[in-house]
C-alpha cells in the first residue's frame, strides 16, 4: 500500500496474543463491513507445515526461506492453500502449533511472509480486516484503524482449553510459552502500535467487541460496502 488509504480502501488491523478472540471478532467485523478477512497466522502455520514436510531444522533459516520462496501459498475465505492443496486442517495440528512460534522468530521468513500478506491485500481491492501480531506495527502501519485485543491470562487459557479440548493448566502453559517467544523476538515482537486502541475482551462478549470496532471504524469513515 502506498500513501494514505482512501475511504474505498482500508485495512483494519487486529493484533493481540492468542486466545483473545481475534479470529471470531475480525471475521464478524469483516462480514459486517462486506470485506475480506485475512488471518496472517495461517501464513506462518503454512510455512511451518512446509518446513516439516521438507524435514528442515528451523535453525536453518536459509533453507526454510528457500522452500517458502519457491512455494505458492494462497489464502482465501478462511482457507489456506499450499501449491493449490487445501492445508487448512494441517496447519492446526498440535505439531504445527508447537513449532510455529519458533519459525516466526526468523527475520528472513517474516520478510517473505509479510510481502505475501501485502500482495494478498493488493489483490483484493485494499479492503480487509487483517489479524495477526504485527499488522498495525509492521505489515500495514498506515492502517486507519488499529485494534489491539487483550484478555487476562486465565480467561485466554479457559477459551483455548475449550477450543483445543485440553486442560486449562496445559492451555495456560502453552500460551505463556508462545507469548514469551512472540513478545521477545528481535524482529516484529508482539506489541501494540502506539496508535492502537486497546480493548480488553475478558469480561465482554464478542458481539460488544465487534460493535465497538464498527463504531470506531464509522468514526474514521469506514462503512459497509453498498451491496453489489
Ligand atoms: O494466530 P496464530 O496462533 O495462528 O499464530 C501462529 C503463530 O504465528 C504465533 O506464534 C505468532 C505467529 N504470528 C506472527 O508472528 N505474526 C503474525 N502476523 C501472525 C502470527
Amino acid at each position: 500500500m502506498s500513501g494514505s488509504p482512501t475511504l474505498a480502501e482500508f485495512v483494519i488491523a487486529v493484533d493481540g496474543p492468542g486466545g483473545v478472540g481475534k479470529t471470531t471478532v475480525s471475521r464478524a467485523v469483516a462480514e459486517a463491513l462486506g470485506c475480506r478477512h485475512l488471518d496472517t497466522g495461517a501464513f506462518y502455520r503454512a510455512a511451518t507445515v512446509l518446513a516439516m514436510l521438507h524435514h528442515l531444522d528451523l535453525s536453518n533459516e536459509a533453507a526454510v526461506m528457500g522452500v517458502i520462496a519457491g512455494t505458492g501459498i494462497e489464502y482465501d475465505d478462511g482457507r489456506i492453500f499450499v501449491e493449490g492443496i487445501d492445508m487448512s486442517k494441517a496447519i492446526r495440528t498440535s505439531a504445527v502449533t508447537a513449532r510455529v512460534s519458533r519459525l516466526s522468530t526468523l527475520p528472513g521468513v517474516r520478510m517473505l511472509l509479510v510481502r505475501r500478506q501485502r500482495e494478498w491485500l493488493a489483490g483484493r481491492g485494499h479492503r480487509a480486516v487483517v489479524e495477526g501480531r504485527d499488522i498495525g506495527t509492521v505489515v500495514f502501519p498506515q492502517a486507519p484503524l488499529k485494534v489491539f485485543l487483550m484478555a487476562r491470562p486465565e480467561v485466554r487459557a479457559f477459551r483455548r482449553a475449550g477450543q483445543q479440548a485440553i486442560p486449562v493448566s496445559a492451555a495456560r502453559q502453552r500460551l505463556a510459552r508462545r507469548d514469551h517467544l512472540d513478545s521477545t523476538r528481535n524482529t516484529s515482537p508482539l506489541v501494540a502500535a502506539d496508535d492502537a486502541i486497546v480493548i480488553d475482551t475478558s469480561d465482554i462478549d464478542f458481539r460488544s467487541v465487534v460493535e465497538e470496532i464498527l463504531q470506531l471504524a464509522a468514526e474514521r469513515g469506514i462503512r459497509p460496502s453498498a451491496p453489489a
